[in-house]
């Protein structure tokens, strides 16, 4: 366990800037959540359909450190009180993690502060084992973890918060990103997935049987490539040269993003407990942006608790990007031993 100055568990300092949300988060003996600001920048790039990296860097530049005072004045605490600094280094957009990176160092640096370095994936994972009580007494470990975002979906067997190994992925777009892309399709906007969902309330799930993926030989992976198109063809039909039709004139729109959820849904819950049944693992956790949808939630536990086996999720708000799960994982790193010097680098895998 770590300490902090006051003799209880450490209080750590979380920062967050890999994509396009600038955050930062308090977060004590990696668990006890004290506050958490998030500056999301999706108002800004919405107008591009998305994340346009220059100005991601440059929003995050402006906002970096209004975020991190607007931490510590929720928490009516002040950087005296903080034992630790924990910062995403990787994965992400280079110019947009050197943002907080470089926050992170001055603030280290100026108040001789410990630096821990986060896998933005990994602290994904650790979200969800932060709001159960069942994870303070190690029960979660070793386990499956299903990462689903806008740039990631992908299984990994984890021994513990910082050890894991990557097991399947994606062979083509993530489940994020086939979400965005149904959004664009049906005349939804960016970002996509919370209105897909929101639109999917009212259709029948069933009304449409689009592709669900299964590899040929058995291996264990994703694909949403011809989902995503078996879908374009239902809105536009074949015809490449053809425009995307004006969304009121779309019919049985909500069928089609039901149906669209659906196939996600399914293939997402098939895959990731036959792999936990073939690893023998019977706890699986799930994060990542697209962990906040409601029918992967709903499907997820009761065919995880059906097959004997328990699925845990982050409460949604930190199932998106957020810095109180970069504060948690870098308390792990931080109680064992893993602190980094200033020449601790930034990268984009
Ligand atoms: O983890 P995240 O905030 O950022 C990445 O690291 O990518 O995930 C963002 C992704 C987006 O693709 C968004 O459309 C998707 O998560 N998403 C959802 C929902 N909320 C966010 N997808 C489906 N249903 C949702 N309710
Ligand atoms: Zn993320």
């Amino acid at each position: 366990m770590a300490r902090g100055r006051s003799g209880g568990k450490a209080l750590v300092l979380g920062i967050e800037s890999s994509c396009d949300e600038t955050a930062a988060a308090l977060v004590r003996g990696g668990r006890e959540i004290v506050s958490s600001s998030i500056h999301s920048q999706a108002a800004i790039h919405a107008q591009w359909g998305g994340v346009v990296p220059e100005v991601a860097g440059r929003s995050h530049l402006t906002k970096i450190l209004p975020v991190i005072d607007d931490a510590l004045a929720k928490a009516q605490l002040t950087l005296d009180d903080v034992d630790a600094i924990a910062v995403t280094t990787r994965p992400g957009l280079v110019g947009s993690l050197l943002v907080g990176l470089s926050a992170a160092k001055a603030l280290a640096w100026v108040r001789e502060l410990p630096l821990v370095g986060v896998h933005h994936i990994e602290a994904h994972v650790y979200a969800a084992t932060m709001e159960h009580e069942v994870a303070a007494n190690g029960g979660v470990y070793p386990c499956l973890a299903l990462v689903v975002s806008g740039g990631h979906t992908a299984l990994y067997r984890a021994e513990s918060p910082l050890e894991m190994r990557s097991l399947a992925t994606t062979r083509d777009d993530a489940a994020g990103e086939a979400f965005d892309k149904v959004a664009h399709v049906l005349g939804l906007g960016y970002p996509g997935g919370p209105r897909v969902s929101k639109l999917a309330e009212g259709g029948n799930p069933r009304a449409f049987d689009f592709p669900r993926f299964r590899s040929k030989d058995g291996s264990p992976g994703f694909s949403f490539s011809g989902l995503k198109t078996a879908v374009l063809y239902h809105v536009r039909g074949q015809d490449a040269r053809a425009a995307l039709p004006p969304p009121e004139s779309i019919r049985d729109r909500a069928d089609v993003a039901a149906s669209f959820e659906a196939a996600v849904v399914d293939a997402l819950v098939d895959e990731t407990l036959r792999v936990a049944r073939r690893e023998g693992l019977r706890t699986v956790l799930v994060a990542g942006g697209v962990a906040c949808n409601q029918r992967l939630r709903r499907e997820m536990k009761s065919r995880a608790e059906s097959a004997g086996l328990r699925a845990l999720f982050p409460s949604p708000a930190y199932c998106t990007d957020n810095a109180v799960m970069i504060a948690g994982l870098g308390y792990e790193a931080l109680a064992a031993g893993r602190t980094a010097d200033l020449a601790l680098d930034a990268s984009s895998r």
